[in-house]
């Protein structure tokens, strides 16, 4: 995966906040404050602001960046969390304008590690982790059997996807929404669908860079 990919993962999240933001918000109305898609869509607008002076830095930097204007610009328990990603995440990979599949999953792992010691959610507390946490589970499995980028991020997701929807039937232990207990059942989490589709952002990303290349 290469600088381009990074900088179009970004574009295609801040795109897809967009188009998800009232959906995120709706997800958050009924377990939380109703302000995840609001929150994630002005840290992301204020990303593409900045992206146009990241053409020519290191992966690292790049993300680093996106981690101080996630920081700086969204409230809330998300960008602190997301922060914390992006920034664990860019100092795995400082320096870099390319990246192997194993360098991938450090980053991966390293944002992962970040978001567990800064919000100490574990799994199945109803959070982000729910979905990151097998996701980069599988990515790990798929780079230890060799295969590429992009069949490893379609693994991640697989398991993505069943992590978002395994947050459906249990109870929040973490964050806004375990102040409701047994209330916070029967709802898909907020944060869990973000993350979401951030990985689905950069396994589009990592495919259509496959495509043109050819
Ligand atoms: N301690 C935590 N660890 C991991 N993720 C968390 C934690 N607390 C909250 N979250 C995630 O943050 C999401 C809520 O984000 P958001 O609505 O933007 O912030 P807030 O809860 O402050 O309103 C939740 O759906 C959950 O996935
Ligand atoms: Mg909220």
């Amino acid at each position: 995966m290469n600088q381009t990919q990074i900088i179009q993962w970004m574009q295609k999240f801040a795109d897809t906040i967009e188009k998800n933001k009232d959906y995120l918000t709706e997800l958050d109305a009924a377990i939380g404050d109703a302000d995840h898609g609001i929150n994630m869509d002005r840290g992301f607008k204020k990303v593409m602001e900045k992206l146009p002076t990241l053409a020519n830095q290191d992966i690292g930097n790049i993300l680093k960046t996106v981690s101080m204007t996630l920081i700086s610009s969204i409230g809330g328990a998300s960008g602190p969390l997301y922060g914390t990603f992006f920034l664990r995440g860019s100092t795995a990979v400082m320096g870099k304008q390319e990246l192997t599949p194993e360098d991938t999953l450090k980053l991966l792992q390293a944002g992962l590690e970040g978001v567990i010691q800064r919000g100490k959610a574990q799994l199945g507390d109803k959070t982000m982790v729910d979905v990151l946490s097998p996701a980069v589970e599988a990515f790990e499995q798929a780079v230890d059997d060799e295969k590429t980028t992009e069949e490893a991020m379609e693994n991640a997701i697989a398991a993505a996807e069943e992590g978002m929807k395994g947050t459906i039937p249990i109870i929040a232990k973490k964050g806004r929404a375990s102040y409701l207990g047994e209330r916070s059942m029967g709802h898909q989490d907020p944060g869990a669908t973000s993350t979401y589709l951030m990985l689905r952002s950069l396994l589009e990303s990592v495919r259509e860079e496959v495509i043109s290349n050819k």
